[in-house]
């Protein structure tokens, strides 16, 4: 029996078939523990199950008995990936079980901000609204536009294919291919980001690529803040250089109050919810500690970012 280090509480019963197996040791608080609670968390563990809010550095992975670490998330960014495959430790992650939940909230964000959804239903509960008159509240179509994903993956590829029930074109550019992202900007109605957070794609989308987006168009970002530069984003927004964003993630989350970006026309912002389903985040638990169960037991885990750390043998 190993001790596991788990840094927040699940949904499910994924983690009574941890308990099991092995001790867990929980931390019952919501917020994210502490780096030195992390650190306390791991010392005599083998085992850790983390959130993409947990840092798992290399000070952490150094960790004298830790022998596997499941990522509750498709994102591995929070992991230093190069020191954990050094030392050996394979790192887990959550994919597939999230996609069609957050393909769903980037075309749900995409009419949200389009159709001014927010905005309408503030106006309505602060008694803003009048009557109906056929200039009121114009938006703009999302059945019939040009849609480019900015890194079809899984969920890239899961909102192209409900966007065809909207009759979109749907356009593409791969990761690195700075030819395409330059056409999909300057052709797209809606541009919506699905790619994983490194040090290719931190700052990806910054004043020349938003610049190069037409003043119609809207951008949608499901998967990590940092790809977007905010101040950017700020000022395209008040200088109208795109006509709306919709956010689901930020740098930081929460946005702190007074952030310019909050302060912004025509933008949409969610709190990180893209997975934020029962059945999603229960089956992401089920494969978070289905990697950990497999890691500690020296075999490999059904999801593994790493798996170079298992060698050719
Ligand atoms: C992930 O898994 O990386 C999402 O951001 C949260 O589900």
């Amino acid at each position: 029996m190993a001790r596991c280090f788990v840094t927040r509480e699940l949904p499910g019963p994924a983690l009574e078939r941890l308990r099991a197996a092995h001790e867990v040791d929980l931390w019952e608080d919501s917020s994210p523990p502490p780096h030195e609670a992390l650190l306390a968390g791991v010392a005599g563990a083998e085992g850790l199950l983390a959130m993409l809010t947990d840092s798992v550095d290399d000070e952490l992975l150094a960790a004298p008995r830790l022998l596997a670490v499941s990522n509750y998330a498709v994102g591995t960014d929070n992991v230093d990936l190069a020191a954990a495959t050094r030392r050996g430790i394979p790192i887990g992650n959550t994919p597939d079980v999230l996609t069609d939940a957050t393909a769903d909230l980037a075309v749900a964000l995409m009419l949200a901000v389009a159709r001014r959804i927010p905005e309408g239903e503030r106006l309505v509960r602060e008694g803003g609204w009048r009557t109906w008159t056929p200039t009121f509240m114009l938006g703009r179509d999302l059945h019939g536009a040009r849609v480019g994903i900015v890194g079809p993956g899984r969920i890239g590829r899961a909102v192209a294919r409900r966007l065809q029930g909207f009759g979109c074109a749907v356009d593409e550019a791969g990761r690195g291919d700075r030819g395409a992202l330059h056409r999909v900007l300057a052709e797209s109605d809606f541009v919506s980001l699905h790619l994983p957070l490194n040090a290719q794609t931190r700052g990806l989308i910054g004043e020349d690529e938003l610049r190069r987006m037409r003043p119609t168009a809207f951008l949608i970002n499901t998967a990590r803040g940092p790809i977007v530069d905010q101040r950017a984003l700020a000022r395209a927004l008040a200088d109208g250089w795109i006509a709306g964003a919709a956010l689901d993630v930020t740098d930081p989350e929460p946005l702190p109050a007074g952030d310019p970006l909050l302060e912004a026309p025509n933008l949409v912002v969610v709190p990180h919810v893209g997975s934020a389903t029962h059945a999603a985040r229960e089956a992401m638990a089920q494969r978070a500690v289905d990697n950990l169960l497999a890691g500690l037991a020296g075999e490999p885990m059904p999801s593994c970012v790493n798996p170079e750390v298992y060698g050719s043998g």
